[in-house]
This record gives C-alpha cells, structure tokens and sequence, in this order.
C-alpha cells in the first residue's frame, strides 16, 4: 500500500497536516493536490477543528513546488487544468473559516510558495529557502502566485522573485513581508506550537469575521470592504463569545471561549 501523501494528527483542536512525499521534496502532483483539498474540506467541517497547521514532511523541504516530472508531459489543455487544481485548492485554504498556519521548515519555491502563501499566517525556519523559479523551466506560476505574492509583497518584489527566479532566503522573506515570523530552526515546531495554541484558544467566530472580512476586503472597493467589515460586527454581538469575552475582562479573569 503507497503512503497517503497527506498526513493528519490532532493535538487537543489544531490539526496538522503534513504534506507526505519527503523524498520528492513533497512536490505537489495532482494526488497529492487533490488530498490537500479533501483534508482541508475535512478540517473546515470539524467543529473541534479551530486552527490548522500545514507543513512538509522531512528536513529538507515545506514544499519544492508543482511536481515537474508530473507536469513535463502535459498538453496545454492538461497544463491549464492542473493550474485550476492548484488554484482551487489554494483557494479553499485562503477561504477556510478557520486560521492555517505554514510552517515553513525547508524549501517553499514554485507551487510550494503558493501553497503557503494561500495560508493565512507564515512562520518560517532562519534556514528556509523561498522563491517561484518557475521561469527556470520556461513557465510561470500557476497557482496563484503572480497573484497572491502581488498582494503580500507588491509589484517589485514580485517582478524579482518571478522574473530572476533566484530563491531567497527567510530573512528577505520576512523583510518583505512573505513570512509573519523567523526562528532558528531548532524552534520551529515549539514557536509554531504556542501559535497554534494561542489561536486555537481565540473565539472561533471572531476569527472567522477576521479572515472572511480581510478575504472580502482584498478583493473590492474600500466601502464595500467596510460595509461588509460593519456586518460581521455587528453579528459578534449575537455570539455568546462577544458576552464571555467582554464580561471576563471586566471580572479581570481569562475569558473561555465556545465558538458559540
Ligand atoms: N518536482 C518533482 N520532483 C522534485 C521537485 C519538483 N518540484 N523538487 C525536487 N524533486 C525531486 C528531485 O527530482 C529528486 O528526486 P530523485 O531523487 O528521484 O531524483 C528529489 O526530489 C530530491 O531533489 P534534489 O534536486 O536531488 O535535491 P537538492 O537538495 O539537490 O535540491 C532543490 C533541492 C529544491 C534546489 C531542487 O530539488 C529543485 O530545484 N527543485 C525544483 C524547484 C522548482 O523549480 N520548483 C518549481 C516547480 S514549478
């Protein structure tokens, strides 16, 4: 029996999902896609589920992209659909209710930056590598990274990364806003843990507003964004999480959040 290239394990209410082909560098062939997309599916529907954590399997790499051996072969037709399966999976992470954390313990280039660009937060190794050197292979990103890289980091380092294709470093990475966070290797699991933790312990419902609301927002006009912003407000009112948490920092205690 071949391994599931996907991994699942659930510490209390954060899952992780481990991307499993380690000696391919867990490069994203379409099974592998379609697993992704069938355990977020899953992860978005259990209610024990709050916080998400998504990472690779093995020292070396989070992801080393699409898996090229897998895409040499195509047609066009089969190019454009396997850009649309990445794509679809990338948005259901974007789109997922709840937050998902990549925790970038190695490589991140090609599909594999997109992958984690589609994730709500980056936590990276001090040794981790990213880029999108797709244009090495005489192709572009096509899940979603001219895109998503535009949005986090803006034109330039967009037109950098994509156009030299040269990998660069956490640090860089972090220097222009592609990863939230960077710690030593060795402290990765640990610093990725206590993030996980911490928003699995927030109130589910308002972290849903959060993430649907920055979701809407990048996507419209400024006052459609605060209109829909002014919504989701509004429904945390109805939420016994918005009484809990207001009333325990008047009572000076820790609030207990039920997603209710
Ligand atoms: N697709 C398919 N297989 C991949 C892969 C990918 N994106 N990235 C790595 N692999 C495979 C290699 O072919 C190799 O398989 P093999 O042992 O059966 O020959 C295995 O993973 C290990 O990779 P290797 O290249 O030997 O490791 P390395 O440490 O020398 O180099 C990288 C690491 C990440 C620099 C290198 O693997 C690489 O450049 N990968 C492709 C990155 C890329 O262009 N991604 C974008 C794709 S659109």
């Amino acid at each position: 029996m071949t391994e599931s290239p996907v991994l699942t394990a659930d510490d209390g209410a954060v899952r992780t999902l481990t991307v499993n082909r380690p000696d391919k560098l867990n490069a994203l062939n379409a099974a592998t896609l379609d697993a992704l997309l069938a355990a977020f599916d899953a992860a978005a529907a259990d209610p024990a589920v709050r916080a998400v954590v998504l990472t690779g399997a093995g020292p070396k790499a989070f992801v080393a992209g699409a898996d090229i051996a897998e895409m040499a072969g195509l047609s066009a037709s089969e190019g454009r659909d396997f850009s649309l399966r990445g794509q679809r999976l990338m948005r259901r992470i974007e789109t997922m209710p709840k937050p998902v954390i990549a925790k970038i313990n190695g490589f991140a280039l090609g599909g594999g930056l997109e992958l984690a660009m589609a994730c709500h937060l980056r936590i990276a190794a001090d040794s981790a590598k990213v880029g999108q050197p797709e244009i090495n292979l005489g192709l572009i990103p096509g899940f979603g990274g001219t895109q998503r890289l535009l949005r986090l980091a803006g034109r330039a380092a967009t037109l950098e990364l994509c156009l030299l294709g040269a990998p660069i470093d956490a640090a860089r990475a972090q220097q222009l806003g592609i990863v939230n966070r960077v710690v030593a290797a060795a402290g990765l699991d640990a610093e990725t843990a206590k993030l996980a933790a911490q928003l699995a312990a927030s109130a589910p419902l308002a972290l849903r507003g959060i993430l649907d609301s920055v979701t809407v927002g990048g996507e419209c006009a400024i006052g459609e964004g605060l209109q829909y912003e002014t919504a989701q407000f509004g429904l945390m009112f109805a939420t016994d999480d918005m009484r809990e948490g207001t009333r325990a920092f008047l009572e000076r205690r820790k609030p207990a959040f039920t997603g209710r």
